[in-house]
């Protein structure tokens, strides 16, 4: 995963690296040609503002002054003189004798004189270099930041992709370790029994049934855990008091169930009643599995929401493992409930139908496990 870090940084600083020089070589470009049209429209209009016919030094100091262009140089020769005419009209930058500067010449017609106007060219190529040398300062600070930032974007992504792999490889041993034991029991009881000569094989059948059915039950509920499309469940009208009522039915004659439910209340939401019942029952069964005599289950209805009280009087989970009851495969302190047998699978079941219902789940426990369910009223009727 270190690697794919690294790989994944060092791609994103190239690609904002490449981002960078581009926009900063445009704006470059940009600059010098907006720097030169300055500069050429200054001299084209020092060109038009003065009168070849009586231009003083007086007037080159002013000029100068009002066009803000040092040092200026004016030359005024008349366009009659026939040595003239082979002269080049326009703009040219040319260098200096030793090389060192390079000027620019502005070269015009006027009343019958040529004027020759002239600057220092590298003053403006100097002024490009100072802006050239702090905008690749600014640059260089934003690609700082934006690596940082960039590093713990993918670092966050990064790490959220190695839990995933972590949570996949989990479940992964999991659900061999699970599917292993019951086979291994399978096998060793058909080893036995072709081994053994008795033909009353009643016991190893009664054994091979009871692990076939622990094999199905566990298939049932991860093939449940991987269902997808549990988020696009199909949502009717569902009566929360009707579908207890349902449960009580179920269950009563495996425990007692006390039930506080105000019937002068409506207890209608939008869910998939397939789904809550099957919720629900894991919930009761746990409590009937760990050791409760009794369940008291209270429906409340408040402003935007229903409220679903199981509470019961069994072992209870000790509080530093409340929060990982409902992970897959969590069953708390193997040697607590040891010859209670699960998989740890179904509180995951009930996490999974409440978030498609947008229901929360909280539990507590002092004596006996409290599990409050909230179904919200006016989301549930939009979802
Ligand atoms: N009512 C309860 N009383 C005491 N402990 C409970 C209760 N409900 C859940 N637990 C604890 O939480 C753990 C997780 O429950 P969960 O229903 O997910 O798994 P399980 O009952 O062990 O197995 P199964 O997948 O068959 O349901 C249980 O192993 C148990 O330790
Ligand atoms: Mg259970």
């Amino acid at each position: 995963m270190n690697e794919l870090r690294n790989q994944l940084f060092y791609k994103f600083a190239l690609v904002v690296f490449i981002i960078i020089m581009i926009f900063e070589g445009a704006m470059l470009i940009a600059l010098k040609k907006s720097f030169d049209t300055h500069l050429k429209d200054k001299l084209a209009l020092v060109a038009s503002s003065i009168n070849p016919k009586k231009f003083t030094p007086t007037d080159l100091i002013k000029i100068q002054h009002k066009y803000k262009i040092f040092p200026l140089f004016v030359n005024i020769i008349s366009s009659h003189n026939n040595l003239n005419k082979k002269i080049k009209l326009g703009f040219f930058i040319q260098r200096t004798k030793d090389k060192k500067e390079k000027i620019i010449y502005y070269i015009t017609k006027k009343n019958g004189y040529i004027i020759k106007i002239s600057t220092f060219y590298s003053t403006n190529e100097d002024k490009i270099k100072i802006i050239r040398t702090i905008s690749l300062l600014i640059s260089f600070i934003i690609f700082l930041i934006v690596l940082m930032l960039g590093y713990k974007f993918i670092d966050t992504i990064v790490t959220q992709i190695e839990i995933s792999f972590k949570k996949l490889k989990n479940f992964n041993s999991n659900v061999s370790h699970e599917l292993k034991t019951p086979l291994a029991i399978m096998k060793s009881e058909i080893e036995v029994a072709l081994m053994n000569e008795e033909k009353n094989c009643d016991k190893t059948l009664h054994s091979l049934l009871q692990e076939i059915n622990y094999l199905n039950d566990i298939t049932e509920k991860l093939l449940f855990l991987t269902k997808n499309d549990l988020q696009n469940c199909k949502l009717t009208e569902v009566d929360l008091e009707e579908l207890i009522l349902e449960l009580y039915e179920k269950y009563s004659k495996k425990i007692h169930i006390s039930l506080h439910i105000d019937e002068n209340d409506e207890y209608i939401i939008k869910g998939d009643k397939t789904l809550l019942k099957m919720a629900l029952s894991n919930i009761i069964e746990n409590s009937i599995k760990y050791k409760a005599l009794k369940i008291d289950v209270t429906l409340k209805k408040m402003k935007n929401k229903i409220i679903l009280i199981i509470k019961d009087n069994g072992i209870g989970i000790p509080k530093d493992k409340l929060p990982y009851i409902f992970d897959e495969f969590y069953r708390v302190d193997e040697s607590h409930n040891k010859e209670i047998k699960g998989f740890g699978l179904g509180l995951s079941i009930v996490k999974n139908i409440l978030q498609a219902h947008r229901a929360k789940i909280k539990v507590k426990s002092e004596k006996g496990v409290e599990f409050t369910i909230e179904f919200p009223l006016k989301e549930l009727s939009n979802h």
